[in-house]
């Protein structure tokens, strides 16, 4: 898992200097697919349930699960990139959300409050903790600085297969759920939303956007609970 982890993390320094103005969503999905096929891993998510491409790319009011497609992302933008390997048989998972070129004051508070509600939420990761403490510390970030918090998708366990028990919601109150016990990994993945917290699909059967319109910001890593701190897996050392 480890190795998984680190080809993900890899992924992303290999396409994040392409993410700029003008480049295709397409583009980028080629050089994610491209470097992945080159460590010896392969693209988790293509053929998961039918989804058609190596990462998702969700633009601005896009959520989550956005396809890679010819549109060209342009300055100002917000794009929530998520990618999945998987390596000798098991998998890593990890998103960021990155800005094209500058973004707006409004863009940025709400991309650094949903990546310190992920890392607030992976400190709570630790043995004999319950699954909903770090629902709640994301929860209570998130919420504290008035933004809201997506419920139709949750982070997961992952191993041997991509989504693995138990599910980790990004909402709720603390001390509820399954026991962390060492050894478990888990994707934690909050989804933030500047207005509200409700979303719908696209008719692409994937795109989840805002109900709203409001923009929407993605963080996830892959962690492993253990005696003493998480180990982040999907983070270069
Ligand atoms: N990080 C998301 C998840 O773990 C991405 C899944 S995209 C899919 O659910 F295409 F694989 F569905
Ligand atoms: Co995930």
């Amino acid at each position: 898992m480890a190795e998984a982890g680190r080809i993900v993390a890899e992924t992303f320094e290999a396409i994040k200097d392409s993410i700029a103005p003008d480049v295709s969503t397409e583009e980028l999905d080629r050089l994610a697919s491209d470097f992945i096929l080159k460590k010896g891993g392969e693209p988790a998510f293509k053929g998961y349930r039918g989804y058609p491409a190596t990462m998702c790319s969700s633009i601005n009011e896009q959520v989550v699960h956005g396809i890679p497609s010819g549109r060209r992302l342009k300055q100002g933008d917000i794009v929530s990139v998520d990618l999945g390997v998987r390596y000798k048989g098991f998998y890593g998972d990890a998103a960021v959300t990155y800005a094209v070129g500058g973004v707006s004051p409004a863009a940025r508070t709400l991309m650094r409050t949903t990546e310190e509600a992920l890392w607030l939420g992976i400190a709570q990761a630790v043995e004999g903790n319950r699954v909903s403490d770090i629902a709640h510390a994301i929860q209570k970030h998130a919420e504290g600085r008035g933004f809201s918090i997506v419920r139709s998708f949750v982070g997961h366990g992952i191993g041997r297969s991509l989504h693995e028990e138990p599910q980790v919601p990004n909402f709720g109150p603390p001390g509820k759920g399954p026991r962390l016990l060492k050894g478990m990994a888990l994707a934690i993945e909050p989804m933030v939303n500047a207005g509200g917290w409700q979303v719908k699909i696209l008719d692409d059967g994937w795109t989840a956007v805002t109900a709203d319109g409001s923009l929407s910001a993605h963080y996830e890593h892959t962690i492993v609970v253990t005696g003493a701190e998480p180990l982040v897996l999907t983070k270069l050392p």
